[in-house]
């Protein structure tokens, strides 16, 4: 009997207050959140500046649970000595920022991180075959990159699918990770095509009761 994975709730910061960011990070991960996804734009491969370095070293203090760092940036091997960092537990990439992602992954597993990939909503997961052996993660983007607050693509159910298909035929543990309008009602149904890491911002951050809402998420 194949093991399933338990389903982990990563959120999103990028929907956090910055006028209060420590208090929102403690909030949510008294909530129960196991990763806290970064999210990193640099207005250039996405139509959106966020942050970077410097916040992710002033918040390394405080935070308790690993950071999933999320780089949406043109030629990531440039910047990942920057993000693979103590207290850092996985740096995704984005298939379509660089002519050839591997470098960046491999520089990301050498500095002892889960390397991740993500596709774009217009980008097949097949792209990720021919080197599935460096990925430790597979992020399917379930909006287009740059914005959170917008709505899930029920499209990308199928490709969630061919990820989790794609990662079990390799016969190692493969993340299979959503990002992008995920709340209680869309949780279910990635979870159902073989997703495991929900990342969660506007639904996590905006919930009265985050607790509730990150049990909803896992329920
Ligand atoms: C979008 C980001 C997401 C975003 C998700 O490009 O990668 O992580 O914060 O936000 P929600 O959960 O609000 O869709
Ligand atoms: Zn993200």
């Amino acid at each position: 009997m194949e093991k399933k994975n338990k389903t982990l709730v990563a959120a999103s910061l990028l929907a956090a207050d910055f006028s209060q960011l420590g208090k929102d990070i403690g909030r949510v991960e008294q909530a129960g959140a196991d990763w806290l996804h970064y999210d990193v734009m640099d207005g250039t491969f996405v139509p959106n500046i966020s942050f970077g370095k410097v916040v992710l070293d002033s918040i390394k203090g405080i935070i308790t649970k690993p950071v999933d760092v999320h780089l949406m940036i043109d030629d990531p091997a440039r910047y990942i000595k920057d993000f693979a960092v103590k207290g850092v537990g996985s740096v995704t990439v984005h298939h379509e920022s660089a002519p050839d992602i591997r470098p960046a992954l491999k520089a990301i597993r050498a500095a002892g991180c889960l390397a991740g990939v993500s596709v774009k909503p217009k980008t097949p997961v097949s792209v990720v075959e021919p080197y599935i052996d460096l990925v430790d993660m597979i992020l399917i983007m379930t909006v287009e990159p740059g914005f959170g607050g917008q709505s899930f693509m029920t499209d990308m159910l199928d490709k969630i699918a061919a990820a989790r298909a794609l990662a079990d035929s390799t016969g190692r543990n493969i993340h299979i990770e959503v990002d992008g309008g995920i709340n209680d009602k869309t949780a279910a149904l990635v979870k159902a095509h073989g997703a495991d890491v929900l990342v969660s911002g506007s639904y996590l951050f905006k919930a009265k009761d985050p607790a509730a809402a990150v049990s909803l998420l896992k329920a």
